[in-house]
């Protein structure tokens, strides 16, 4: 059993978890401050948001050094500090590695702006000429993630028409143009680096975008297309080179033993997301089917299924999440409030209770929801681009609660980055660590019931009968059961003795909203 496995790793989004020096930003040495904290709750890694050195237009996903920390959130010697130290606290590290783009303030793309159309400079990122009458349009109808269009006009010398760059983000996030050697070579350097310095893996963003087809098609989809929409025919994404861009990933880290690669992989067609597990290629890769499944029995074991059956047909463990600093958190997706809250408790029981690895991420245990920001204070570049019609991720980037002082609750001494809300007193990780019935004492619970009880083991999982709107599942090769009421009545419990419920029986029946296990 390699350790990422089975692991449970903590995300860290580093801007938002705690910070050293009263800026009001998340930093490294925050981190190395609360790693006490983290091995209380007992996860066996992290994984750090990006930290490298940027202009912070994406937060850091906007990279001009991917080989140094931003002065925001320390230094190399800061980082080094903090990877002894977790080590010490028998917790890994997983950094991110940004391949898709660059910022427009790296000097590659310095240089690219410098220079001429058809330069070597250019070479490196996607420079097109337009089209239509004096090439004024795009080169293509693509779109950014972020939203507007995926292509920025740079004016050409007096009299001539210019090029445009490919940015799937924001505007100053170029692409990187991954049939130029310079490019490989350089993300091989990133990797040496890091793994140099003794991490323990790599979070691969947007390990789906990367390759771009060669004669760059229009976009055919319908229009009214979502990020959840039809993913299958994107020409902007899982472009077939791009797996020659994880072979390149793994046999790198194939020369460093115990370290392991995820992949974020936006790819909704099955057999098109196991190829990035293939055995050369990424060792794990986000599953979001699970986190987008409604809170519907049916719902939930379908992609459970589907995903257990997507990792199997490549030989891969299931690397499973509830949410990530991308998305609304679990509490707020599951409906807010109480019913919110005692939904994602049990979807956390049922994550926890699957076989393979669980990203959780901060807050997460805290159960913290998304907080309703005033359009003043957003920072999101998908605010702005999408026209203030999509608010973007900040409602669940907001810092962490550590106690119930307000207006920095422990996360900064002074004013945090995005304001905190009265309510995150009450949800502070001090007011809830003594609380036998809080969200962070039923994720301790948890977390040591599955390192330490025998009863989680086993590559799959069977189903039982189960009331309408319930399930039920064991794990292969124990009887460990796990339970789900989704429904809107109290149900019977499956046969064996109770090992952790996430609301209290009543009258020995699990309540609606609930998850228990069972052994
Ligand atoms: C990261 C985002 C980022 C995007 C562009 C994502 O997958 O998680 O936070 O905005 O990549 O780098
Ligand atoms: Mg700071």
């Amino acid at each position: 059993m390699r350790w990422w496995q089975e692991a449970v790793v903590y995300g860290v989004y580093v801007r938002s978890f705690a910070d050293s020096d009263g800026d009001g930003v998340g930093d490294l040495d925050g981190i190395r401050s609360r790693l006490g904290y983290l091995e209380l709750l007992g996860v066996d890694a992290l994984w750090l948001s990006s930290f490298y050195r940027s202009p912070m237009v994406d937060h850091g996903y906007d990279v001009a050094d991917p080989r140094d920390v931003d002065p925001l959130f320390g230094d190399l010697e800061a980082f080094d500090a903090l990877l002894a130290e977790a080590h010490r606290h028998g917790i890994r590290v997983v950094v991110d590695l940004i391949g898709n783009h660059t910022s427009t303030e790296h000097e590659w793309f310095r240089a690219a702006l410098a220079s001429a159309p058809g330069s070597p400079e250019r070479a490196r990122y996607h420079f097109r000429p337009g089209r239509g009458p004096g090439a004024a349009e795009p080169p293509t109808n693509w779109r950014s993630v972020f939203g507007g269009p995926a292509w920025t006009h740079v004016p050409g010398p007096e009299g001539e028409p210019g090029e445009w760059y490919l940015h799937l983000f924001s505007s100053e996030q170029p692409d990187l143009n991954w049939t130029n050697p310079e490019v490989w070579a350089d993300l091989e350097k990133t990797l040496r680096f890091w793994a140099d310095r003794g991490v323990d893996g790599f979070r691969v963003d947007v390990a789906h975008g990367m390759a771009k087809p060669e004669t760059l098609p229009d976009d055919l989809r319908q229009p009214g297309w979502t990020p959840l929409g039809d993913r299958d025919n994107d020409p902007r994404f899982d472009d077939p080179g791009v797996h020659d861009v994880h072979r390149l990933i793994r046999n790198v880290i194939d020369h460093y033993p115990g370290r392991m690669a995820v992949g974020e992989v936006l790819v909704n067609d099955d057999e098109a997301f196991a190829r990035y597990l293939r055995r050369d290629e990424l060792h794990q890769a986000f599953d979001f089917r699970l986190r987008n499944a409604p809170f519907r029995a049916d719902d939930v074991r379908a992609a459970i299924d589907r995903t257990l059956r997507t990792f199997a047909s490549v030989g891969a463990e299931p690397t499973w999440t509830l949410g990530n600093h991308d998305a609304p958190r679990a509490v707020t997706r599951y409906g807010g409030g109480a019913v919110g809250t005692a939904r994602a408790r049990a979807m956390a029981m049922v994550t926890l209770a699957l076989p393979g690895s669980v990203y959780l991420y901060e807050g997460e245990e805290l159960g913290l929801p998304d907080v309703a920001l005033p359009d003043e204070v957003l920072q999101d570049p998908r605010w702005e681009r999408s026209g203030h019609t999509d608010r973007g991720r900040d409602g669940a980037r907001v810092p962490m609660p550590w106690d119930d002082a307000p207006p920095g609750h422990g996360f900064s001494t002074g004013d945090p980055w995005l304001p905190m809300p009265p309510e995150y007193g009450r949800l502070a990780a001090a007011s809830q660590l003594e609380d036998v019935s809080s969200m962070l004492s039923l994720y301790r619970r948890a977390l040591d019931l599955r390192a330490n009880h025998p009863g989680f083991t086993g590559g799959s999982v069977e189903w039982y009968g189960a009331p309408p709107g319930c399930f039920a599942f064991r794990r292969s090769a124990s009887t460990l059961t796990c339970a789900l009421n989704a429904s809107t009545v109290p149900v019977p419990l499956p046969p064996g003795d109770v090992l952790l419920t996430s609301t209290p029986l009543r009258s020995g029946e699990l309540p609606p909203n609930a998850a228990a296990w069972l052994i």
